[in-house]
């Protein structure tokens, strides 16, 4: 039997005495370590990693975001285009992963379910971010994070922005005018439906030869609250199947908490206006 293939015969580095290695480039070591479990049950290492990679997807989602909503601002459409759709296959990523976590029954979940403590995704403060980010903007938000007042701080900087959508609607009012209500609205409220806007929206549905961009523009966003809504759904059924009708550790009513946000619409105008086309 011949050796073992030896890739330095290839050229394939495999001294890193003073060299940047793969590790060290992406800082491994430091996120390896952070899979703390407080149990010796089997299922928390699942547990704590799915939690982990969300956030880290939701960071890149914070990420593009911003920068989809800045390059929009400035009325360069075709990057912002790529970057959203980008933030939208962040999500489809984020819905195949409840397929890893329900594996997890019941019985293996309440093996560690107390080590949570009063814990929940629904203290993520990420996750709020994206929320304020896009527009679905709730100050009572804010409370659990009071013990973290540069967290308050980031998500108050971000109420005083406008939204993602907010951005959508000032391009889309060069084009078709908006009323100043829309304009200048207090940017740190949930954004209301509008049947100024609806109108909008619906002229350029209805010629989209003529308004090519914002026809486009409107698509990437109804493309990804599908997939948001797709989360949000994924998550209820998730945390169904798991704990059923107990209430959740964060101290909501658990699964009709969560049903009650499937109600959310982030860009309703662009949802509603299908039913007039
Ligand atoms: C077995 C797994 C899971 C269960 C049983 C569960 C349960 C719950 C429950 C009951 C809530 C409502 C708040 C509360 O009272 O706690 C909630 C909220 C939340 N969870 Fe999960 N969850 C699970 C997995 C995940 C994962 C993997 C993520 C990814 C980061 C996540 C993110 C969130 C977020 C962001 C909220 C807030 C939603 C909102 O306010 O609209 N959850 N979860």
């Amino acid at each position: 039997m011949s050796d073992a293939y030896d890739p330095s015969a290839e050229g394939a580095q495999m001294e890193f005495d003073g060299r940047m290695s793969y590790g060290d480039y992406l800082d491994l070591d430091h996120i390896l370590s952070a899979q703390k479990t407080w149990t010796d049950t089997h299922d928390e290492m699942l547990f704590i990693i799915q939690h982990q990679t969300s956030e880290l997807w939701m960071k890149l989602a914070i990420h593009e975001i911003a920068a989809a909503r800045r390059t929009l601002a400035a009325g360069e459409t075709r990057p912002a285009f790529k970057m959203l759709a980008r933030v939208a296959r962040i999500f489809e990523q984020l819905n195949n992963a409840w397929d890893v976590l329900r594996t997890m029954t019941p019985s293996d979940y309440t093996a560690f379910r107390d080590a949570l403590g009063q814990s929940s995704g629904f203290q993520s403060y990420q996750y709020r971010q994206i929320e304020f980010m896009l527009g679905n903007r709730n100050k009572a938000m804010l409370r659990p994070h009071e013990h973290r007042p540069e967290i308050v701080r980031m998500l108050q900087d971000e109420l005083a922005q406008p939204s993602l959508y907010d951005v959508a609607l000032r391009l889309l009012d060069a084009t078709i005018p908006l009323p100043d209500a829309v304009l200048n609205r207090d940017l740190s409220r949930p954004w209301a439906p509008d049947p100024a806007v609806a109108d909008a929206w619906t002229q350029v549905y209805r010629n989209p030869r003529q308004h090519w961009e914002l026809y486009e523009l409107a698509e990437k966003l109804v493309d990804f609250e599908d997939y948001f809504r797709r989360w949000r759904f994924n998550h209820v059924t998730t945390v169904e199947r798991v704990i059923g009708f107990k209430r959740g550790t964060g101290g909501t009513g658990g699964v009709s908490y969560l049903k009650r946000m499937l109600e959310v619409e982030l860009f309703p105008e662009l949802w509603h206006l299908r039913t007039d086309l």
